[in-house]
């Protein structure tokens, strides 16, 4: 295993995901929460915001002294490196931003050009090498931008970012030629290896887990079904506000995957806490709430003593609890809390994959394809396309036109080349001739975005003709629907969801 730990670079899960694609596990931790073990074959201390003379700079892990494996350091890894051997590190006088030329050390690496293209961004340069260390790379600038001792390595270049010619090379330099790690992370292992663990660890005990047909969840399911079969139940809480027959489908392709399942209707009791309430975080909080109330219900019967949780690494990461045992979580509508009030021990068999390895396993485990494509869905879901006030009528009418929406860019072939697609009900009426007569009806909002992590989008150019069948068809099929207008704003300014 290689070991990654994290100062803050906006790269770090991208280089944990190259060393991965080598075929070597490798996991990431903060410097604090960095834990030495025997399995280990190699450190990379990665890129990061600060300077390390700056006080208050994250310092050179002390969990490392003594601890004699090869260390590579990248950028700000580099100046910690750099200081810990004993060299020094001063602010430069310009910086080197973007794609820089840098010669390469023809003896150190035979396979890679003399000059390759790089991807720099620092500020701080290694002005005076340590003792015993080398130059093995230089910027056009003239600016050390790697060096070694023959066993520690480090660059001031990015390898893990593609821009970085043969980056990919000097990781892999360093992983197997320098750590000696061998390749043996692969994904049909790793579920055989979990599936083992789950049986040892859950006894002769009870799982229960809330089910969504997300990704993340539904393959922890199949992991956990495949351990302990029927001591296994999954809770299906249907709060009436999935799109159009979507509870139905997904049910089926869950209890194909020989998934137990209770699925429970409970969309009248989240019309009703839902009357009256109009503001979006409000709506979010009280469906989460129900949600939680009446899974506890459900599960309360169970007589379960752990709760399977879909935790992946990115979620791990980002709750600061990498290397923790303790099982800190995002707060997630439907899970927050849980787990604390309920008493359950938390069971969390994929939270060291990545997404694209969750998804990936999906397939070998034999899940639907169309579960494992599924556009990203809020958990509030239709709660929070239909603007203002909630109930099951307005559902009803925003179930039709989404499905006549969603289908329309099936069968164009367009869905596949967009992010997210969705429907919104306006609470807004709008005047129109219907046959001989005036109507008046509803306004609804069609949006298409792309994004590839939700956190900046833009909208979705639509074929006009497109545009003009789904606004027919949805007037023509749909009543209660008096006009349609198509979103065409970014992220940012505007958000994903219209609430
Ligand atoms: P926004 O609207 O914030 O959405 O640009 C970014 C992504 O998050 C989804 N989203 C949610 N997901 N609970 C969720 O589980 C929510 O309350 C929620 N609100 C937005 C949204 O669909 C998009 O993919």
């Amino acid at each position: 295993r290689i070991a990654v730990i994290d100062y803050g670079s906006q790269y770090t899960l991208l280089l944990a995901r190259r060393i991965r694609e080598m075929g070597v596990f490798c996991t990431v931790a903060s410097p604090e929460e960095f834990k030495v073990e025997s399995e280990i074959k190699g450190v990379v201390l990665s890129g990061g915001p600060q300077s390390v003379y700056e006080e208050g700079a994250l310092g050179f892990p002390k969990q490392l002294e003594g601890f004699p494996v090869p260390i590579m350091g990248i950028c700000y890894g580099m100046h910690l490196l750099a200081k810990k051997l004993g060299g020094e590190v001063r602010s430069g006088a310009l910086g080197e931003y973007g794609l820089t030329n840098v010669s390469m050390d023809n003896e150190r690496f035979r396979d890679i050009p003399e000059e390759i293209v790089t991807w720099m961004s620092h500020g701080d340069e290694v002005t005076s090498l340590p003792a015993e260390c080398k130059v093995i790379a230089r910027s056009k600038n003239g600016i050390t931008a790697g060096f070694s001792n023959g066993r520690d390595i480090a660059f001031q270049f990015h390898p893990e970012v593609n821009h970085t010619q043969f980056g990919t090379n000097l990781i892999e330099d360093f992983v197997f030629n320098v750590c000696n790690a061998s390749r043996n992370w692969k994904l049909s292992a790793f579920a055989e290896r979990k599936v083992e663990e789950i049986k040892r660890i859950v006894g002769s005990s009870k799982v229960v887990g809330g089910l969504s047909g997300g990704v993340d969840s539904t393959v922890a399911a199949v992991l956990t079904s495949k351990a302990v079969g029927d001591a296994f139940t999954g809770i299906f809480v249907n709060h009436g506000l999935m799109r159009k027959n979507e509870d139905i489908e997904v049910c089926e392709a869950l209890r194909s995957l020989g998934i137990k399942l209770i699925n429970v209707d409970a969309s009248e009791e989240f019309f009703r806490e839902l009357k009256g309430i109009d503001n979006p975080e409000e709506k979010r909080k009280i469906i989460g709430k129900t949600f939680i109330k009446v899974f506890e219900r459900e599960a309360n019967k169970l007589n379960a003593s752990f709760l399977l949780q879909g935790t992946i690494y990115s979620d791990v990461i980002e709750s600061g609890a990498a290397s923790k045992n303790s099982a800190k979580i995002k707060s997630h509508h439907n899970v927050g809390g849980l787990p604390d009030k309920m008493n359950l021990k938390l069971l969390e068999p994929i939270r060291e994959l990545f997404k694209d390895e969750v998804r990936n396993l999906g397939y070998s485990l034999g899940i639907e394809p169309s579960l494992l494509t599924r556009q990203p869905f809020p958990g509030p879901g239709l709660g929070v396309r239909i603007i203002g006030e909630v109930d099951s009528e307005k559902a009803r009418i925003l179930k039709e036109v989404d499905s006549i929406f969603m289908d329309v860019l099936r069968k164009s072939g367009e869905s596949e080349k967009i992010w997210q697609s969705f429907a919104v009900l306006l609470p807004v009426f709008s005047v129109g001739v219907k046959g001989d007569k005036r109507s008046y009806g509803y306004v609804v909002a069609l949006r298409a975005v792309n994004s590839s992590e939700g956190m900046t989008a833009s909208w979705h150019e639509l074929p006009h003709e497109i545009l003009r069948e789904a606004s027919s068809r949805i007037t023509s099929g749909v009543r209660e629907v008096g006009r349609v207008v198509f979103d065409i704003t970014d992220k940012p300014p505007a958000t994903i969801e219209w609430e």
